[in-house]
């Protein structure tokens, strides 16, 4: 399976800040044989960069869309109008599920109309501190994996990636933690098994699930030599080149190990 290392800029950069930014990506970026690399900008910059940008090097995700194609949605931009511009789309991710009160079934109406597109969804999925203090993350987990993934045919799971990020390791949450390898390899487990248990392990071994909160190229090493992790979701330090270029320096070290 490939490792993925994916950057979310959030709502970061002008338009003019994110193609200089790209550019210099670009420039020092060298990648590799199962290697594959995606950023998330702002959406009004996927349409400039998608010009700049050199497909081998570095891949274009959404960070968010509305899951109709066309129609009367003021202020809503669909899958369907970023195809060509974008090869993945963040969908669930916390803050838009907790700021933007995104509901279980948006979210599972936006997954599926991801692959209906042919855009591989990153399916976002974590624990709030709460949750994991009244001991319920397997429930929580397994609630947002099975239903986020509730419309997508059996056959089209092979076109579908999960980073399980824990709400209270992102860096920019009040008091976040630094979640430890055994934290994550723990919810991991609860992943994999989840979706082995429900669509067999044959179809399970298929999905890539990243991992995602405070990663930074001091735990990049750790993080990605976790059992079932299949790469990063990164968040504050893929907004600094030197940072994200050596996290991508060190997932080909792991790679290859
Ligand atoms: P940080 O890497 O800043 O913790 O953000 C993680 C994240 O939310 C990525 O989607």
């Amino acid at each position: 399976m490939k490792t993925f290392i994916v950057g979310n800029w959030k709502m970061n950069f002008t338009v003019g800040e994110s193609s200089i930014y790209l550019h210099k990506l670009l420039k020092r970026i060298k990648t590799a044989r199962n290697l594959e690399v995606a950023v998330a900008p702002s959406l009004i910059a996927l349409q400039p960069l998608s010009l700049q940008l050199d497909r081998k090097k570095i891949k274009l995700a959404a960070q968010n869309f509305y899951f109709r194609d066309f129609g009367a949605f003021t202020g809503e931009v669909s899958i369907a109008q970023l195809r060509g511009l974008v090869d993945y789309a963040i969908v669930g991710h916390s803050e838009r599920r907790y700021i933007f009160h995104e509901t279980d079934k948006d979210i599972r109406s936006k997954v599926a109309a991801a692959v209906r597109m042919g855009i591989t969804p990153i399916l976002c999925i974590g624990e709030t501190a709460n949750e994991r203090d009244f001991g319920e993350t397997e429930g929580v987990l397994k609630d947002q994996l099975l239903g986020g993934l509730q419309d997508v045919a059996k056959e089209d799971l092979d076109k579908v990636i999960i980073a399980y990020e824990p709400v209270w390791a992102i860096s920019s949450v009040k008091d976040a933690k630094l979640a430890t390898p055994d934290d994550i390899e723990k919810s991991v487990k609860i992943i994999r098994k989840s979706l082995e248990a429900k669509f067999g392990k044959e179809t399970a071994d298929k999905i890539p699930v990243l991992y995602g909160g405070s990663v930074n190229p001091h735990n990049a090493e750790a993080y990605l030599s976790i059992t079932g992790v299949n790469g990063l979701l990164i968040g504050g330090a893929s907004l600094i080149a030197d940072q994200f270029d050596d996290i991508i320096e060190i997932a080909k070290k792991v790679i290859v190990k």
